[in-house]
């Protein structure tokens, strides 16, 4: 296999080409996958939104038998801090010190006598749900069996969701929207249930609880003494402000025509809006300030009808709907799915947590680690900028603290944390501290922009750009590895975790992964000094050319060296407690470009231990994005049917409507799935570096529009 050197390839080829001219009949296909349901889901939501605010909704397109969540990037609450003694200033948490080769080093771990402080910490701050919208019907114990022929459809196309059922024999026809230029929903209701009042809207208001998973509703109901929501009627709308502790904000309402809103109900935050019309149109406005304007009804869905059209038409896109294979029609449905929910979901201003907008993962948290299989992708399928949203600010955000980090631990550079909220601090937590992978994401990020470049960018300005971020991010990995002495290599570890986040953290050294990718990020940024002709640190040099070899593992001698979780891991593939989690040994072939600089990648090694993997890993305990990276794996190695295979592993399941299933180990949707999903689909439709142009199984007839060779 040939390898092009990076720069040269960049030239050649830019990571997206434009998309040409309509061959494939795209709205056709989008509209093919319409999620369409006939009851609610018991774990997932229909959504309309637009990366920063979502509503959920469920089978009436509203939140009245289900309270699938109404969330955003920016409403967050903190819970008071408890007074105890020595633990009430967030400044005074003082972490852990454990011995680290040869000196003790801080490290941000809850720590035992300051117990309350350091989950607080953890806890706090937590995403919100801003609002529930629902139904009011004349019974109160209404219940979704009630209703009569319930339907709904999501146009994927408009972003228009379209619900209808009868109740006590009245037609109800409900339209639900989400602005894209704004944090509002529209919704029109049509019913003759309207005119006297028997069919209301309801607006209620719930208290955040202090649980690490909240789905799949977020909120409690029952703590209604421990916030307060305050109604301000007005001409043709209403704002209702509510206040948790510091956290304050409103929704604003917008309607046409003769409607009427009173609450909130004794001992409760529930508001009523009723009309003497057939039809209510409303528009519920949500934000920390009063907006200037709220937009109709009919604005928001022209808003939408565009937005959306031009999103599917701006992107990347595969057509696989000539192949003869059950499989190609379920990626062609994943694929449009989760284009789909991961613009509504992940396509923030902050880097998105797990779980997206639709309910609460690790508080609501987003994890740097996690944020190159949430962002990659939108640059592989042309859509840049909504990657950058986040991507443009968040290491510059980040940096003030992951400069404290490293100082405090004694290392140069910047340390990027892991689990992170809005204020940009570093959750306290074991994985947390030892993880290592996020490390180099700014290098793959910024080479995959430089290569993905088009249009006004320059290539002195994207250097310019990433230059400071890049260049702590490598002084910190080369002060990170250490000199070992008995073997005259620079090691990673210990104490740290590798991805799969399962080992011993104080027996683990050289995992192989992060072996492979210190090298990739320090190439890139050695590569990218050379480029604006300046010199490399020679720390950067001496310890990207001492790190210590890949690792290797066997069974006996007869089974041929593999790669391992770590150096010396001890039975590498005959521990079912080694056997399981990430098998993140996989990605310095799949996510990463064979290296640069150093011995080159030993092939027959990376297939052994796909092969081994096959035969000895636990699957049915992967979850994520272990299925794609896998199958970016097999991709390499010349095997597409078996990428198929992995994209299309029983345990790696989407469900109607496209959301990705956490399986046994993490709550539903878990959107590393849907991202990491398409970041292989794009590597299917248009190669790597070295290797571009599609690689679908043999016999696929298929056509591709807009995508690049990925790294
Ligand atoms: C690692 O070592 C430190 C310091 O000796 C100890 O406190 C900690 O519990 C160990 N961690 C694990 C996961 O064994
Ligand atoms: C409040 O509601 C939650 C869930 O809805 C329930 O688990 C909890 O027990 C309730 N608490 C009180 C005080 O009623
Ligand atoms: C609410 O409380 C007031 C005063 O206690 C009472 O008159 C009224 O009937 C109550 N309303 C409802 C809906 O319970
Ligand atoms: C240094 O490297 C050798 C060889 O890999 C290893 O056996 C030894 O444990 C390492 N030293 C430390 C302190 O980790
Ligand atoms: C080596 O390991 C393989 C896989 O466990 C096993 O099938 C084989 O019998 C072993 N060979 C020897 C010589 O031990
Ligand atoms: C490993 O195998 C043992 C024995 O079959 C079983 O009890 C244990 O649950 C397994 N552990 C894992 C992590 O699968």
């Amino acid at each position: 296999m040939k390898f092009l050197p990076l720069l040269s390839a960049a030239l050649a080829t830019g990571a997206a080409a434009a998309p040409k001219e309509g061959r494939i009949d795209r709205q056709r296909i989008v509209r093919s996958f319409n999620p369409h349901r006939t009851a609610s889901s018991d774990e997932t939501p229909l959504q309309v939104g637009n990366g920063n605010f979502a509503f959920g909704a469920d089978v009436t397109g509203l939140q009245t038998f289900r309270r699938f969540a109404t969330m955003s990037t920016w409403g967050w609450h903190s819970h008071a801090l408890p007074e105890e003694e020595g633990q009430n200033d967030p400044e005074d948490f003082h972490g852990v010190e454990w011995p680290t080769h040869g000196r003790d080093v801080f490290y941000n771990i809850p720590n035992a006598d300051q117990p309350v402080l350091s989950n607080w910490l953890r806890e706090n701050p937590h995403r919100i749900n801003l609002a529930t919208i629902g139904f009011s019907f004349p019974d109160p114990d209404a219940t979704e069996a009630d209703l009569a022929s319930p339907s709904q459809t999501l146009d994927l196309w408009t972003g228009v969701l379209t619900s209808s059922f009868q109740y006590e024999g009245a037609d109800v026809r409900v339209e639900t929207v989400a602005d894209p230029a704004s944090d509002a929903v529209a919704v029109t209701v049509k019913s003759s249930l309207l005119e006297d009042g028997a069919l209301g809207l309801l607006f209620d208001f719930s208290y955040p609880t202090k649980d690490k998973f909240d789905a799949p509703f977020v909120g409690l109901y029952n703590r209604t003494d421990l916030h307060e929501t305050t109604l301000t009627p007005g001409e043709g709308g209403a704002e209702i402000r509510h206040v948790l502790g510091e956290t304050e904000y409103g929704v604003s309402l917008r309607w046409d025509g003769d409607a009427e809103i009173s609450g909130p109900e004794n001992g409760t935050h529930r508001y009523r809006l009723t009309t003497t019309e057939k039809t209510l149109r409303l528009t519920a406005s949500f934000g920390k300030e009063r907006p200037c304007g709220i937009p109709s009804v009919e604005k928001v869905r022209k808003h939408s009808e565009k937005w959306w059209e031009q999103f599917w038409k701006d992107g990347a896109f595969v057509d696989l709907s000539k192949v003869e294979d059950e499989g190609a029609k379920e990626i062609q449905r994943r694929a449009i799915l989760s284009l789909y929910l991961i613009a509504v979901n992940s396509a923030s201003d902050l880097p998105p947590q797990e779980s997206g907008l639709v309910n609460n993962g690790w508080y609501g948290k987003f994890h740097m680690e996690m944020y190159l299989w949430h962002g990659i992708p939108f640059a592989l399928w042309n859509h840049r900028p909504l990657l950058d949203r986040s991507l443009s600010h968040i290491y510059t955000d980040l940096l003030p603290h992951a400069l404290a980090l490293a100082e405090r631990q004694g290392y140069t550079g910047a340390r990027w944390g892991k689990m992170t909220g809005p204020d940009f601090s570093d959750a306290p937590g074991e994985i947390n501290a030892m993880l290592i992978w996020q490390q180099p994401h700014p290098m793959y990020f910024a080479e995959t922009e430089l290569r993905g470049r088009r249009g006004a960018a320059s290539e002195a300005e994207v250097l310019e750009k990433w230059d400071e971020v890049l260049t702590h991010s490598a002084d910190f990995m080369a002060s990170y590895a250490w000199l070992n002495e008995s073997s005259g290599f620079y090691d990673l570890g210990a104490p740290l975790l590798p991805a799969s986040e399962n080992t011993d953290a104080n027996a683990t050294r050289n995992p192989t992964f992060e072996l492979a990718y210190w090298r990739f990020g320090l190439d890139v940024a050695i590569r990218w000094k050379t480029l604006q002709g300046l010199e490399a640190p020679s720390a950067w040099l001496e310890v990207r050319d001492g790190l210590a070899p890949l690792p290797t593992a066997e069974i006996n001698s007869t089974t041929g060296p593999t790669f391992p979780i770590y150096e010396g891991v001890p039975n590498m593939w005959t521990d079912n407690a080694t056997t399981m989690d990430h098998p993140a040994m996989t990605g310095i072939y799949g996510l990463l470009p064979p290296p640069l600089s150093g011995p080159p990648l030993d092939i027959d090694t990376v297939r052994n231990t796909a092969e081994h993997i096959k035969e000895y890993w636990d699957l049915d305990q992967s979850f994520g994005w272990d299925f794609p990276m896998l199958a970016m794996n097999s991709l390499r190695l010349g095997d597409a049917q078996g990428a198929v295979d992995y994209l299309l592993h029983p345990t790696f399941a989407f469900d109607d409507a496209g959301y990705p299933i956490g399986g046994t180990r993490v709550p539903t949707p878990y959107f590393p799935s849907s991202s990491s999903f398409l970041w292989a689909v794009a590597m299917l439709a248009g190669g790597w570096e070295g290797a571009e142009g599609s690689h679908f199984p043999e016999g696929w007839k298929t056509m591709v529009e807009g995508f690049g060779p990925v790294l």
